[in-house]
């Protein structure tokens, strides 16, 4: 009797050890492939949720990035699981859906994430400072910063609905262009540099419907023109 109780505690281990290997297992097939990573990655963000007050509020960063950016990210994975863009890119994927009516579930929710990740990039505290080689591009491009702060706000006032507003590089120069809904440069073959998202849920619980407030604020404050410059210069050969 003793010595059946003695090999019993001897075998526990392994038996602990197989129980241990099965449970591993059952894991890895409820969580799919081992290193599996999702198409679209949420990005995240560069700064804290109250980093960007009195301008954007926590409150709305935390419904903005915490629920709406990371609703578009869940969704486009969602909609890309086991289908012919998983293994692509966003860029590649919005470039291959954009336009296409079959594929505008895909389009929508790829283009974004990938604008807002672009979005958050663009913004810092204590921003809104601009020299150098990108000052003067300004400069040459609008003729001055005024100009061209004008001329965005302009833009962003104007769009009707909700969309983005954005500097992008067209040729040599800069130029200012506006999109609707999802819509992205990256969709018609230009390169963004800037861009503040002009829909409600980005402004509303801080401006309610003072959007040029909003963007003016963004641009005086917030922009990070160091990150501007970087895109600038990684389209320099
Ligand atoms: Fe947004």
């Amino acid at each position: 009797m003793k010595k059946q109780l003695i090999k019993r505690v001897q075998r526990l281990p392994k038996g602990m050890c197989l129980f241990g290997v099965i449970g591993l297992a059952l894991l890895f097939i409820g969580c799919g492939k081992v290193g599996e990573k999702p198409s679209i990655t949420q990005e995240p963000l560069p700064y804290k949720m109250d980093a960007l007050k009195p301008y954007i509020s926590d409150q709305t960063m935390r419904v903005h990035y915490g629920k709406h950016y990371t609703g578009y990210v869940d969704k486009a994975n969602q909609l890309l699981k086991g289908g012919a863009f998983e293994d692509k890119t966003a860029e590649e994927i919005i470039v291959l859906t954009a336009g296409k009516e079959e594929h505008t579930a895909i389009f929508n929710n790829v283009a974004q994430a990938w604008n807002h990740a672009f979005f958050w990039k663009c913004l810092k505290p204590d921003g809104g400072k601009v020299d150098g080689k990108l000052a003067d591009l300004i400069i040459k491009s609008f003729g001055s910063f005024d100009t061209f702060k004008q001329n965005f706000l302009e833009a962003a006032k104007s769009q009707f609905g909700s969309g983005w507003t954005w500097l992008v590089l067209d040729g040599e120069k800069l130029k200012i262009i506006t999109t609707a809904n999802a819509d992205t440069p990256i969709a018609h073959g230009l390169k963004p540099l800037f861009t503040v998202d002009v829909w409600e849920h980005a402004y509303y619980l801080d401006y309610q419907n003072r959007r040029a407030d909003f963007v003016n604020d963004v641009l005086d404050h917030l922009a990070d023109w160091d990150f501007v410059a970087f895109q600038l210069k990684s389209t320099e050969k």
